[in-house]
């Protein structure tokens, strides 16, 4: 039987699981032997391999993480190591290796592709949805729904006390899981990265004291995306609550954004994009991304998935800013 491998790479996000199961259960449908390496390329450094077999796949779908462990490994940037990792595999038999992660696993899987003869296939792994040549990564979705829901959570006291909070999602240096959380939580502003030009400090001052004279009795949200604003959330929110005299209450919602159960979006492309990366390998492809555009599985050269740039949909963009003002422009209406 030939063999083929499988890591999960850099932050896990909901979904790898099933799409574990996928590639295994593919693989084994076509005479496939899968190994798994624990911890991603640290893993294969480190030879922590594990056999896969689809008995081990029938409840893994449900499970937020990953069952295979993860890890960041910037190690892996240096040639011998890339060469350790190819000997490896190669002592294992291995004729294509299945890498599950973002962009900095992608980087990886492209320096493997200089030293390992074997085929390198990627499939889109990150909350963050920020790969070129996939309208959506595995776990994004359901990032997006867990802020959604500790956003709801907030507002709710927010609402109750009248308070104003700033709250901090993930993203990396992308603002998708910002935007489709400010949207799908009728945010009053967010602070995307994308966004030209920046809001400044004044203008965001201006938005609350505007809200706060049209509706003294409710609430305010704003989405900020990480590693955006000097200090972060902390920092905005005292120079917010300074500009305006109104407490404003930071919230950074972290790693929770990552865990939970993949809700079935995430799990039904996690299982298309792991299958067809089996198909991948079987039709002698390597050094490709498998992505979803308009609803199409599609292949990418691996390295044009992070040298891209990913826009936002200016769309959406425009609809949450153009929603934004809109009730406070009704009251200066009235
Ligand atoms: O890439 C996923 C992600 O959760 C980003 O949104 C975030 O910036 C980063 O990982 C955090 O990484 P770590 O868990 O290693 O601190």
């Amino acid at each position: 039987m030939k063999k083929i491998a499988v890591i999960t790479s850099g932050g896990d996000a909901p979904g790898m699981n099933a799409c574990m199961r996928a590639i295994v259960n593919t693989a084994w449908q076509h005479d496939l032997e899968v190994i798994g390496f624990r911890h991603g390329f640290r893993g294969i450094v480190e030879d922590l391999n594990v056999p896969l077999h689809p008995d081990d796949m029938r409840l893994v779908s449900q499970r937020g993480g990953t069952f295979l462990k993860s890890s960041r490994y910037p190690e892996f940037r240096e040639v011998e190591v890339a060469q350790k990792a190819a000997a490896v595999l190669d002592s294992h038999g291995i004729v294509g290796l299945i890498v599950i992660g973002g962009d900095g696993s992608f980087r990886g899987a492209h320096h493997l592709n200089q030293y390992w003869d074997g085929q390198v296939i990627g499939v889109p792994g990150t909350i963050d949805n920020d790969l070129a040549g996939t309208d959506v990564t595995i776990g994004f979705a359901t990032a997006v729904d867990t802020a959604m829901d500790a956003i709801d959570k907030v507002r709710e006291t927010a609402e109750a006390m009248a308070r104003v909070f700033i709250i901090e999602v993930m993203g990396r240096h992308a603002g998708f899981i910002g935007l489709h959380a400010a949207i799908a939580a009728a945010a009053e502003a967010m602070i995307l990265p994308e966004l030209e030009p920046q809001p400044k400090l004044a203008e965001l001052a201006d938005g609350i004291l505007q809200a706060r004279a049209a509706f003294p009795d409710s609430s305010y949200v704003v989405i900020l995306s990480e590693n955006l604003w000097p200090g972060g959330v902390h920092e905005l929110s005292k120079n917010l609550s300074k500009a305006t005299g109104v407490t404003c209450h930071p919230c950074p919602l972290g790693h929770i954004q990552r865990g939970g159960r993949p809700n079935a979006q995430d799990r039904i492309l996690a299982m298309q994009l792991g299958a067809a990366a089996v198909d991948a390998i079987l039709s002698g492809e390597t050094a490709i991304m498998i992505g979803l555009e308009q609803e199409h599985v599609v292949t990418v050269p691996l390295h044009l998935t992070f040298e891209r740039d990913k826009p936002l949909d200016p769309r959406l963009v425009q609809l949450q800013l153009g929603l934004q003002g809109v009730n406070i422009a009704s009251k200066g209406d009235e």
